[in-house]
């Protein structure tokens, strides 16, 4: 079975060939973050130009990648949120046209579970109950996957996501956009135990996240000026690591999760990476390529969904720019 996925819920335009919702075939990203830099975020109007401009090159890319003609796709997936909706309407639209051109099925996903599928697309044993993190730029959600496309909603950030946050550190760094993996780097040149910073805490809520007051720490830091910045980048990024590590840590208990899959830009940290191995329980990364915003992932959970529920979606398929997984 040969799905095309597309992706453009923010500012990567992606294109990707699955083979039987597991081999990946082609997987094209196009990104028009060079653009954004100078605005420290992602501009939306731009981003939406950005996607008209290139998905037809994109798509054409992954086609010609995977030696696959449109006239043998079996099925075409598409993101259909949560994103910004300027960008999903470019993909969504372009998909419903693909749709109609080669007169294959559509089906919408959902972006936010893309990133939890990235990990087990590639996995053939993946012990369940798992435990599923999501941490991107745009999210940071905690959740128990109890079968494929069946889960149990755990926490989730009640301000900025944890990826965003590792932006706005970087961007009270000086350091250039997006900030998540220059803070790493910085990060490696420092003391993790010299600047005291807490992770926030959500009253009645323990396995809720909070980033917000962490920024705000790492700001006071800075201006009491007495820090050197690696230092900062070290404190600020074990300090909200260490917090998902613990939340983890209690969830996988209270809901008796067997392992742990990871999605999302800010799992190609590699000090995360350490930690969540430290849990002592089967962990499950996405490749380099799954991490960050692509469309392989969205082709993989297309597929799956669509022999699973075995429908797909009409032509009015809406772009949903807030959309939960559950
Ligand atoms: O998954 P993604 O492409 O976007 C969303 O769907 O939101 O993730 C992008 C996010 C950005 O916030 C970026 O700074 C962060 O992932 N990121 C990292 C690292 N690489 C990317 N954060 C921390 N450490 C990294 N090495
Ligand atoms: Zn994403």
């Amino acid at each position: 079975m040969l799905t095309l996925g597309i992706e453009s819920t923010c500012d990567e335009t992606g294109a990707a060939v699955v083979r039987d919702g597991k081999t990946i075939l082609s997987n094209v990203v196009a990104s028009s973050a060079r653009v954004h830099a100078k605005f420290g975020g992602v501009f939306p109007e731009l981003a939406a130009r950005g996607h008209a401009e290139v998905i037809r090159p994109v798509v054409e890319e992954a086609l010609l990648r995977a030696g696959v003609r449109g006239e043998e796709l079996d099925l075409i997936a598409v993101a259909r949120g949560p994103g910004l909706i300027g960008s999903l309407l470019v993909g969504l639209q372009f998909a419903k046209g693909l749709s109609i051109a080669w007169d294959k099925p559509l089906i919408g996903v959902n972006h936010v579970e893309a990133h939890l599928v990235a990990a087990m697309m590639t996995t053939e044993s993946l012990p369940l109950p798992a435990l599923g993190l999501v941490l991107s730029g745009g999210h940071t959600l905690m959740l128990q996957i109890l079968a494929p496309g069946e889960y149990l909603h755990i926490g989730t950030t009640r301000d900025d996501a944890i990826g965003e946050a590792f932006d706005k550190v970087g961007s009270l760094l000086g350091l250039p956009y997006p900030g998540g993996p220059e803070v790493e780097k910085l990060a490696r040149q420092g003391d993790p135990r010299k600047v005291p910073l807490s992770a926030g805490q959500v009253k009645g809520h323990p396995l809720d996240f909070s980033f917000s007051g962490l920024k705000t720490g790492v700001l006071y830091a800075m201006k009491r000026g007495v820090y050197e910045r690696a230092d900062v980048a070290a404190s600020f990024q074990e300090t909200a690591f260490r917090d998902v590590v613990e939340k983890a840590t209690v969830a996988m208990k209270q809901f008796g999760c067997r392992a742990l899959v990871l999605g999302g830009g800010v799992c190609n940290n590699l000090r995360l990476k350490e930690l969540m191995q430290e849990i002592g329980v089967p962990v499950f990364f996405p490749t380099a390529e799954m991490t960050l915003d692509n469309a392989a992932m969205i082709a993989g959970l297309g597929t799956q969904q669509f022999l699973r529920t075995k429908r797909s979606d009409p032509l009015d398929l809406e772009a949903i720019p807030r959309i939960a997984v559950v």
